[in-house]
């Protein structure tokens, strides 16, 4: 697949509208991980170098917009809080302090072709989130080709949320010149090189919940990869379903991987001890490991590490020690790598070492075999 090459492109001077992945966690209005906003730097700069204007644009949750009329009714304050917890304004705030060398940068409530959002400095806009316009979702075209008007370039470089047909996503690149940012590009490289040819042993772990959304992905790795090895809440609820599967693929003459499926612990939060070191002896024979969904619970609580969390913990100081290429995806997942903070060493590894996606459902559904839709628009 070869994704349009922005440093390939003559953008000297232009105007780019920078789709990113700005759907981060946040927590009483503080960033709680800005992993998926760190990914956007390189391009952001390497734009930024050009002499390029740049508008900047997402989207942050699901926000409700069936309340939108409860909005200024004080009795409804519940639901008015959806919109406004899900403001992109800390990330204005986060951008500004990340792109400005001084620390009194300010950022401007402004609006750009009748958009809300940020002046972050002289050549950085940030629109609002895109979410609050229902158009996003419904892939609009008249919304579309008003996101375009404002600018003579597009770029993606939100990989993780390339899996929708929302209009930033698909619809803006049919009206203008389209390019792959530098992250996206690399996370399309590495998930479909796992498809095609991956260096074996490919060992594949799977974890945490949502069969509907992961079977396909068992589904396909049982087909491609030479191990399956399933820990979390999947392996307790879905062990029949997946030996049913099991038995379907291997009935079929095609390629099949061996699946493992972890034992949990008495009360169900955790793959047992046996299971980790069972899952350890395997890692140590990959060449290749993809690794979405951890083994167990995974607590809200980032001061301490919950008993249910051992499981996912060993698994991560595992494939860190590994030599094999280790590409690791899915929010809980990478959430909790921060947490034990290893997150910074799997990212400082060589490139030929591990890879950290931004993606979850756009990882899950890339290495499933699907056609996504913002990768698609680029082609
Ligand atoms: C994600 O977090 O996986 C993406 O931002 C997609 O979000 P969505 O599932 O709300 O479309």
């Amino acid at each position: 697949m070869h994704l349009p090459n922005l440093k390939d492109a003559n953008i000297k001077g232009k105007t780019v509208f920078l789709r990113a992945d700005l759907d981060i966690p946040l927590v009483n209005g503080k960033i709680e991980d800005d992993f998926r906003l760190l990914s956007a730097i390189p391009t952001i700069k390497y734009i930024l170098k050009q002499n390029c204007k740049i508008i900047i644009a997402g989207h942050l949750g699901r926000p409700d917009l069936n309340q939108e009329s409860r909005i200024r009714n004080p009795h409804f304050a519940e639901a008015s809080r959806g919109k406004q917890e899900l403001s992109l304004k800390p990330v204005a705030e986060w951008f500004a302090k990340k792109l400005s060398h001084d620390s009194s940068f300010i950022i401007h409530d402004s609006s750009l072709g009748g958009l809300e959002g940020w002046e972050i400095g002289q050549n950085i806009f940030l629109l609002e989130n895109l979410r609050f316009y229902k158009e996003e979702k419904a892939n609009d075209p008249e919304f579309s080709k008003k996101l375009a008007s404002l600018a003579d370039i597009y770029v993606n470089e939100a990989f993780a949320n390339s899996h929708r047909n929302h209009a930033s996503i698909a619809g803006v690149p049919k009206y203008l010149p389209h390019f792959a940012g530098l992250h996206l590009e690399r996370e399309v490289e590495v998930l479909s090189g796992i498809l095609k040819n991956p260096k074996r042993p490919l060992v594949v772990i799977i974890g945490g919940a949502k069969i509907e959304t992961k079977l396909p992905l068992i589904e396909k790795m049982h087909k491609i990869a030479d191990y399956v090895l399933v820990g979390g809440k999947l392996a307790d609820e879905t062990k029949t379903l997946l030996k049913i599967q099991h038995e379907k693929i291997n009935s079929s003459s095609e390629k099949k991987s061996a699946l493992l499926i972890a034992d949990l612990n008495t009360d169900r939060s955790d793959i047992t001890l046996k299971s980790a070191e069972n899952f350890l002896q395997i890692l140590n024979l990959a060449k290749t490991v993809v690794w979405n969904g951890p083994m167990g619970k995974i607590s809200d609580d980032k001061s301490v590490i919950a008993d249910s969390e051992q499981g996912t913990k060993k698994l991560a100081e595992g494939l860190i020690r590994n030599s094999a290429f280790v590409v690791v995806g899915g929010g809980d997942t990478v959430g909790f790598l921060k947490k034990i903070c290893l997150l910074e060493t799997f990212a400082c590894l060589p490139k030929a070492r591990s890879h950290l996606s931004t993606g979850g459902g756009a990882m899950l559904s890339l290495l499933s075999g699907e056609k996504l839709p913002g990768i698609e628009a680029l082609l």
